[in-house]
């Protein structure tokens, strides 16, 4: 694979101000995340059910019963049962996005305590020109966006904790318009890049930042 012509596009997202709130939780596209069970009462996890609310489904789909993931979950592989019951994500992807709750069954089928749920979002990306065939002289469009519970790029105030996002440079400067480069934004979550590459772009890091405001 050659690339004389075209440039190294590097793409970074930057979680910043996120707290150890357990209601909300922010990862990125390809991380592992984890998220904790608050209520648990078997320590062997027995009593432990996760079920998760895909962004704009009907159903809650159960991936943990009585400790154990659901072998027929289509995302069985990238799941695990932590520490403390709870919940690992690998190569997490967009589509992770949701509400997953934690709930506790006692061995007599009562369940214990009430629900804690938790929203997870995912940080993501798209390009209009795939990565590998970034050529200078030509425009390309960076989109980072949020996928929240809610949706992708939705972010309503009160769901979400409040959140900002921005493109930066590698020093950490606020992108500004100019001749290169236009920002565009839709929502506190979803903000496009437009830029046109040059030569001396190669290897540079383009750094979409995302901060979610400490709760009052
Ligand atoms: C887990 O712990 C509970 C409570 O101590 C016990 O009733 C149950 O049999 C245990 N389950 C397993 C699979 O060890
Ligand atoms: C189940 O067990 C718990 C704790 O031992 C008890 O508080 C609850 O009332 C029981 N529920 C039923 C339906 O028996």
């Amino acid at each position: 694979m050659t690339m004389t012509l075209g440039l190294l596009l590097i793409l970074v997202f930057l979680l910043t101000g996120v707290s150890g709130d357990t209601r909300s939780l922010f990862t990125r596209v390809g991380d592992t995340v984890s998220l904790s069970c608050t209520n648990v009462v078997y320590p062997n996890c027995s009593s432990t059910t996760w079920t998760y609310h895909r962004t704009g489904s009907q159903n809650a789909i159960e991936e943990v019963a009585l400790g154990k993931i659901e072998t027929n979950s289509e995302r069985a592989d990238r799941l695990k049962v932590g520490s403390h019951c709870s919940l690992h994500i690998s190569d997490v992807r967009a589509e992770d996005a949701g509400k997953y709750t934690c709930q506790q069954y006692l061995s007599n089928g009562s369940q214990h305590g009430s629900d804690a749920p938790v929203h997870l979002s995912v940080l993501t990306n798209s390009l209009s020109t795939p990565v590998t065939d970034v050529k200078p002289d030509r425009p390309v469009t960076l989109r980072c966006f949020l996928y929240t519970y809610e949706g992708s790029g939705i972010c309503s105030r009160g769901v979400t904790e409040h959140v900002s996002l921005l493109w930066v440079d590698e020093a950490g400067n606020k992108l500004k318009k100019d001749s290169r480069h236009q920002v565009t934004q839709t929502s506190d979550c979803d903000i496009t890049l437009t830029l046109t590459l040059q030569k001396e772009d190669n290897n540079r890091k383009w750094i979409c930042q995302l901060t979610i405001n400490e709760k009052e």
